[in-house]
């Protein structure tokens, strides 16, 4: 009794110390603020050592006797001016009334674009290696990432030169080399190292930039060379994401300093939601990229289905949505009614028997053991059998497996969820499997629902390549409009992002060589595929901007799937200009579109005025006093893609120009144009005429709505098409009807 009173007490002590210590740490917390500076005028740093005293500055003027001088974390010289340091919402408030103090915000934390596919395995890659390029020698990718695995077969560096004499980057771990050039963390912890700590960026810069491995096979299954976009491209990892995600902080000291560094193309897969462009880290970074000529991809996110998902959307950006590829590796579901059903599973078991067993579905009537989430069997008897289990519930699919194999199942089918309609993932699996559709999934029910004894078995078919329906637009994939910008078309293009391998830094299926692979999906994967291939287009023509490298890939975008059929979506729903952009990438003709549409670094000045941003937060994005004098509206940007907004009875008109990068004497004329109910479409002139290369040729698309004809949707698209036998320039439009 006595002792359980004193234990008491000391309970309500400690409570109170809590509550103390509470109320003490909320008066002085510290948290990471990006803190944007506007230098004053006359004042020319002349070293960045002034720099950096000035930035000193504003934290000498935060310190009291009370409390210690914080220190700078990041100084930034490129991206923006200003700095990271940990303070208080006191010390930000010390700062505001000096000169030159423009705004300081608490940093964010961004995630990693890959979907919640745990690791799985198997070959693929044949992409984007294709005759005449010359494979991206003399270029450099950075990417920013988790990191690289230093001695991986992806980044040998047989075939590269020595990088250009322009590159000031170092490596901060021993084991760089002409392929890996660079490799640096801007995490904070104490096991700081730019070593991968994920795996994601050892497959990301595999993707974007991996040398060819030959013979590179998994579990003996699909046999052949993996090599990334671009094999003969330097690779620079610049380290920024740790355990709790990608901070804000981190990406801009990296950004920073892979501009300072001699990069030529920025490959993201990672970010964060919407916000106004001066607030967003990657877009206000991706702009001084793009003032020094460097390209800048991104992924647009996994959000999908839904609309209005999108991340890193600045017109600067190229913004990288995820389609499927032509490859499924087979796992046919065979049922007693002697119906097959194709699903896919990476792990596949030779010794699988073919013979019958009781197949079971555990969720009719129970909601978590539906998901096959840990625990939830143990109340049934799946001994021997094979389970049916749902996507959901926050579980991995090979968690599921694991579930099943822990009581005692003998195989496991996943079925989709109705929003995630046929897209299906090979994984590595724990036990015999195999993940099918939402449509065969409610096809599977009604077969046990129907039976007293349903049976079935898994047939493993090995890899399939040729899926007709590739490529298709991936359910998970963010789609637009953008929130920051809705007058631009984002994203702007697809690329492969499901089932994707590349470098892992270890062996998923206990190979003992050196060469391990796993394969993941998500926008995560699209984009160093477009960043590969951005340094392949780089090389081929060094004089282009990133906007004109941006045009090239997206007029020139495949529309329709390898069965000659418009692209659809993997949800069987059709697609819209705000899943696919301008459509799915064909590196061979974005290497020489014929026409570009080119955008100057200045030419976004009236663009960011006239989103309704300050001139003060114009300035933050373009790195010097703007004055908002002049704006124009989204649409009037020269992008290869238009946004029209329009009321009943309204005419607008949406100039561009294109710039002529295919044969001098050449003569374009209208190709196709098409337009939704209720709009008429006019293009002046109808022949561009170009008698020289690097000419510009201006026109101008009129887009009539008439006051009465009466439309059901919000949107709706149409396309003009300019081509002269030669080349193709397609140019897609969304309509808004207002
Ligand atoms: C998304 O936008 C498309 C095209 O405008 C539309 O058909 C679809 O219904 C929208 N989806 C949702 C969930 O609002
Ligand atoms: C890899 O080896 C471990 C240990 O021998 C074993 O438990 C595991 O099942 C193996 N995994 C595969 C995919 O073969
Ligand atoms: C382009 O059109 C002009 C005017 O009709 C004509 O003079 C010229 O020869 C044409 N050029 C080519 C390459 O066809």
């Amino acid at each position: 009794m006595e002792g359980k009173r004193s234990n008491l007490l000391l309970q309500v002590s400690l409570l109170l110390i809590l509550s103390f210590i509470n109320i003490f740490s909320n008066a002085t917390k510290l948290e990471t603020y990006i803190v944007t500076l506007d230098s004053p005028d006359g004042i020319n740093f002349a070293t960045s050592d002034d720099r950096q005293s000035w930035y000193e500055s504003f934290l000498t003027a935060t310190s009291t006797d009370s409390n210690v001088k914080p220190s700078i974390l990041h100084a930034y010289h490129n991206v923006f001016t200003g700095f990271a340091a940990d303070l208080s919402a006191e010390q930000v408030k010390a700062m505001e009334n000096m000169e030159g103090f423009v705004s300081a915000r608490p940093e964010r934390v961004y995630e990693l674009h890959t979907t919640h596919t745990p690791n799985f395995l198997g070959l693929y890659q044949n992409l984007g290696v294709w005759k005449g390029s010359n494979y991206g020698i003399g270029t450099i990718i950075g990417l920013l990432d988790t990191g690289i695995t230093i001695g991986h077969p992806s980044f040998d560096d047989e075939g590269v030169p020595t990088p250009p004499k322009k590159w000031k980057g170092k490596c901060e771990v021993a084991g760089c080399n002409n392929k890996l050039i660079g490799a640096r963390d801007f995490t904070r912890g104490s096991t700081r190292s730019p070593l991968d700590s994920g795996g994601h960026g050892t497959h990301t810069a595999g993707t974007a930039g991996g040398n060819f491995v030959h013979g590179a096979s998994l579990f003996g299954n699909a046999k052949g060379t993996a090599a990334g976009m671009a094999p003969h491209a330097h690779v620079a990892m610049y380290k920024v994401c740790a355990d709790v995600g990608c901070s804000d902080s981190a990406i801009l000291a990296a950004m920073d300093a892979a501009i300072e560094d001699g990069v030529d193309v920025l490959s993201l897969s990672l970010g964060g939601a919407s916000l106004p462009f001066y607030e967003d880290g990657i877009a206000v970074g991706a702009f001084s990229a793009i003032q020094r000529g460097i390209f800048v991809s991104c992924s647009a996110g996994n959000s999908g289905p839904y609309n209005s998902t999108l991340s890193n959307e600045a017109p600067w950006i190229l913004t990288v949505g995820a389609s499927t590829v032509d490859r499924d590796i087979r796992a046919t579901v065979y049922l007693g009614n002697k119906v097959l059903i194709d699903g896919e599973s990476v792990y596949q078991p030779k010794d699988f028997t073919q013979d019958f067993l009781p197949l079971v579905y555990p969720g009719s009537n129970d909601q978590r053991a539906s998901w096959c989430a840990k625990g939830s069997l143990d109340h049934f008897d799946v001994k021997g059998k094979i389970v049916l289990c749902d996507m959901g519930g926050a579980i991995s699919r090979i968690g599921k497996g694991q579930t099943v194999k822990d009581a005692g199942g003998a195989g496991m089918i996943i079925t989709n969820s109705e929003i995630e309609g046929d897209g299906t993932f090979a994984d590595a699996n724990v036990l015999p499997a195999s993940h099918i559709s939402y449509k065969d999934g409610v096809s599977i029910k009604k077969y046990i629902s129907s039976n007293t004894k349903p049976v079935a078995t898994i047939l493993f078919r090995g890899t399939t390549i040729g899926v007709k329906t590739a490529p298709e637009v991936t359910y998970f994939s963010s789609r637009g409009p953008s929130r920051a910008s809705p007058g631009i078309v984002k994203p702007d293009i697809i690329g492969p992002g499901v089932n994707i391998l590349a470098a892992w830094p270890v062996s998923v299926d206990n190979i003992t060589t050196k060469a391990t692979f796993n394969m993941i999906s998500g926008t995560s994967m699209s984009c160093p595929h477009l960043a590969g291939i951005s340094a392949l287009l780089k090389s081929e023509h060094p004089d282009w901007s990133p906007a004109a490298i941006k045009s090239a890939i997206m007029t020139t975008a495949d529309t329709v799937n390898l069965g000659g059929q418009p692209i659809e979506d993997e949800r069987e729903v059709p697609t819209y200009i705000y899943a696919t952009g301008s459509g799915h990438v064909n590196p061979l003709k974005a290497s020489d579109p014929g026409l570009i549409f080119d955008i100057k670094p200045d030419d976004y000045i009236p663009y960011l005025c006239g989103l309704g941003y300050t001139s003060k937060q114009v300035g933050v994005i373009v790195q010097k006093k703007v004055r908002c004098l002049e704006t124009i509206e989204e649409s009037q940007l020269n992008y290869p893609s238009i946004v029209a907004t329009l009321k009943a009875g309204e005419q607008k008109s949406y100039p561009r120009t294109v710039t002529n990068v295919g044969v001098a004497m050449s003569n374009y004329t209208i190709k196709a144009w098409s337009a939704p109910p209720g709009v008429i479409i006019q293009v002046g002139p109808q022949v561009l005429e170009f008698t020289k290369l690097g000419q510009t040729v201006s026109y101008e698309v009129v887009l009539t709505r008439d006051a009465t004809t009466k439309v059901t949707n919000q949107y709706a698209e149409g396309v003009v098409t300019w081509g002269n036998g030669k080349y193709t320039v397609r140019t897609p439009y969304s309509v808004k009807y207002v």
